[in-house]
């Protein structure tokens, strides 16, 4: 018997990176899931290579259109929604003084507004259809406090761990279950953009900014997405079922609170 055997799973932002190491996870422990992305080539690539257990679905977490046809098509396929990974985000970086006002709307629309409406549309499917189901919120250690050039990113994810605290403590009565990851350094693609940022304002080497990184984690590395898959199926599993409004740091030991 496998963990999450028989579970369906919606995971936004899966087309790669640590989504793409959810999906994979979950399928390989018994669950069929919905790459969900605004890049359907990825998702496409990505629920091709998982195989028959995975579906690409496109999705754009800003639209509210487009999270109501993601769910619809998602329940069409697998038939409930048991498992929602609020998972799509993206990062920038600037100087206090350099923050643009697009810039706070775009990370404010995906991070928190793509999260806070993704996870309204599931509720709501899993209250009609009486779904004891489980949410999880992607946070970060840029949620527990601030960072210089990364104000914006930083208070999006403290933002997403106060959504997960005031949805589990309302949604539990429903006993859906709302938690969250808080990720430290992960190396992929995404990485890649936030040492991009970091050689532009703080004059470095491409490259330079993750090697510092590596160097100051704990664990003695940077995180992989695979690192982050257990805490992901904890959560989804009946193991998991007393666990309400939390905030799970899963990064070698960078932050303790
Ligand atoms: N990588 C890290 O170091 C790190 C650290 C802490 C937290 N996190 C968080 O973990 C999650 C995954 O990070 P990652 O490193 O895999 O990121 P990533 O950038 O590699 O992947 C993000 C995915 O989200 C998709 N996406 C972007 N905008 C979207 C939208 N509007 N609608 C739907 N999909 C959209 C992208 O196409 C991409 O496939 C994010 O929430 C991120 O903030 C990452």
């Amino acid at each position: 018997m496998k963990r999450l055997d028989g579970k369906s799973a919606l995971i936004t932002g899966a087309g790669r990176g640590i989504g793409l190491a959810f999906a994979e996870a979950y399928v390989a422990e018994g669950a069929r899931v919905a790459v969900a992305d605004i890049d359907m080539d990825r998702a496409q690539a990505a629920a091709s290579e998982i195989g028959d257990a995975a579906i690409a679905v496109e999705m754009d977490v800003t639209d509210q259109a487009s999270i109501d046809a993601a769910v619809t098509t998602t329940v069409e396929a697998l038939g409930q929604i048991d498992i929602l990974i609020n998972n799509a985000a993206i990062f920038s970086a600037a100087p206090m003084v350099e923050i643009e006002r697009t810039d706070y709307r775009t990370l404010f629309d995906i991070n928190v507004g793509g999260t806070l409406f993704t996870l309204q549309a599931v509720a709501r499917h899993m209250i009609d259809r009486g779904i004891k189901g489980r949410i999880i919120n992607m946070a970060s250690q840029a949620g527990r406090r601030g960072e210089p050039l990364v104000a914006v990113y930083c208070a999006t994810k403290a933002a997403v761990i106060s959504l997960t605290q005031s949805a589990g403590l309302n949604l539990i009565e429903h006993g859906i279950n709302v938690n969250a990851i808080a990720p430290g350094v992960v190396d992929g693609e995404h990485w890649d953009g936030v040492d991009a940022f970091f050689a532009k304002y703080e004059k470095k080497p491409l490259g330079q900014k993750k090697k510092e990184v590596s160097a100051s984690v704990p664990y003695g590395r940077m995180g992989r997405p695979d690192d982050l898959t257990g805490m992901a199926i904890f959560l989804a599993s009946d193991e998991a079922d007393y666990i309400v409004a939390q905030c799970y740091n899963v990064d070698g030991g960078q932050w303790m609170s």
